[in-house]
């Protein structure tokens, strides 16, 4: 940072301090003293710190903290207490573009010792951010079109599928834009791929059949979550993945999602769901307690990453898609390895066999209409009320 730039980004505080009215005059001639500014924004720092003078009110700052909001930008935040504070100036990384690397990644995944690996990226190629879905278990993507949704969501699955083989994890997918999941036909680990909702209706009916018999699984053995069952009887895990969820019109298909996704955790069961704008609508407070983990890719507006939880996903730069907003702990901005089309055909190419069915569940154990009319809603506290006591 140059001496110009530097004196630039001070006038530019001092300006807001004017208008703010955030001085001390003294004297005759009404001299006006305001706060010391110790430290600007530069390559290193997104943030300033500033003291105030003594007998200036700090309330008066966060009062009049639209007049920096008005000067900077709405990505601001001020931190402080009586004299000496701080005015971050979030603006969105710059992340350069980061290769998908399998070998790498196994590389973390073991080391990590993850069980339920969910990529996500990060700020630079060797260092990426895994982490285990067992106790996060569903995960929300949004963002605006072309913002690198369905991206990340092929290095996720590609992952998963050369991870774990097709004994130890299945896929259930859903593609109503008819546009994404295609490539997945064939691979062996996919049960079913739904491209409208009628075709979708029955897979979740099957795995509501499969959460009862996990539940008994569970409770026979007195355990609380598969992975403690006895290796032989572990039932594969099982990835529900839908891309643009919102196309969901149906509300018993909702419901029954939603009904998945809250006792999944036991069960192994683990849902994706991708949108393009989160909204208060979609995400009511029951949806959101269920989706914990959130990426917030570009969002069009600050409202739509607030609703999604990841604010500042707004600032992020057009140019620099899959970079995103992981909400998991605390937030973190991150970019997304890439993986194109060709490659993913490429990965799941060695994985795909010709005898392979979409919806096989039909055949084989799809529950007959008296047995579903008997299921009776599941909650967690019927599955566990035996194994609990
Ligand atoms: N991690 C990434 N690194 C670099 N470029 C990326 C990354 N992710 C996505 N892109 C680029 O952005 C384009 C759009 O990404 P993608 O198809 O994943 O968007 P999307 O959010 O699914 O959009 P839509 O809502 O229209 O389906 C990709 O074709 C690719 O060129
Ligand atoms: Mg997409």
């Amino acid at each position: 940072m140059n001496i110009f730039q530097n004196f630039k980004a001070r006038s530019k505080l001092v300006k807001a301090f004017r208008e703010g009215g955030i001085y001390k005059t003294i004297g005759s001639d009404e001299r006006k003293i305001f706060p010391k500014i110790h430290c600007v924004p530069n390559d290193q720092y997104d943030y300033y710190v500033f003291t105030l003078p003594n007998g200036v009110d700090p309330n008066l700052l966060k009062k009049r903290f639209y007049v920096f909001q008005q000067i900077f930008g709405d990505g601001i935040y001020l931190d402080g207490e009586f004299k000496k504070f701080t005015l971050t100036i979030k603006e969105s990384k710059k992340i350069p573009e980061i290769n998908y690397d399998y070998p790498k990644l196994l590389e973390i995944i073991k080391k990590e010792n993850i069980l339920m690996p969910i990529v996500c990226g990060g700020e630079e190629t060797e260092k990426l951010r895994i982490y285990d879905a067992t106790n996060s278990p569903n995960l929300l993507i949004y963002g605006e079109p072309g913002s690198g949704k369905s991206s990340i969501l092929h290095v996720i699955l590609s992952t998963l599928t050369q991870y774990y083989s097709p004994s130890q994890i299945e896929f259930y997918l859903a593609d109503f834009k008819m546009s994404e999941l295609n490539l997945y036909e064939g691979v062996e680990h996919v049960k079913s791929i739904s491209y409208l909702t009628n075709d979708f209706g029955p897979a979740l009916k099957y795995l509501k059949k499969e959460l009862t018999k996990r539940g008994q699984l569970l409770k026979d053995h007195k355990v609380r979550h598969i992975n403690k069952l006895p290796e032989e009887q572990k039932p594969p895990y099982i990835v529900l993945c839908v891309d643009e969820f919102v196309m969901i019109k149906d509300d018993q298909i909702m419901t029954d999602l939603l009904q998945i996704a809250s006792l999944g955790r036991a069960y192994g069961i683990y849902l994706i769901l991708s949108m393009q704008r989160p909204s208060h609508k979609i995400l009511s407070t029951d949806v959101r307690g269920l989706l914990s983990v959130r990426m917030g890719f570009r969002t069009v507006d600050k409202r739509n990453a607030m609703i999604g939880e990841t604010p500042g996903s707004e600032k992020i730069s057009k140019e620099q898609p899959g970079t995103f907003l992981l909400n998991l702990d605390e937030l973190a901005e991150l970019r997304a390895p890439f993986l194109n089309e060709e490659k993913t055909e490429e990965i799941l190419g060695k994985f795909k066999n010709d005898a392979w069915v979409n919806h096989n569940y039909k055949k084989s154990s799809s529950p007959d209409k008296e047995e579903l009319k008997e299921q009776k809603e599941l909650t967690e506290k019927d599955v566990f009320n035996d194994a609990v006591n």
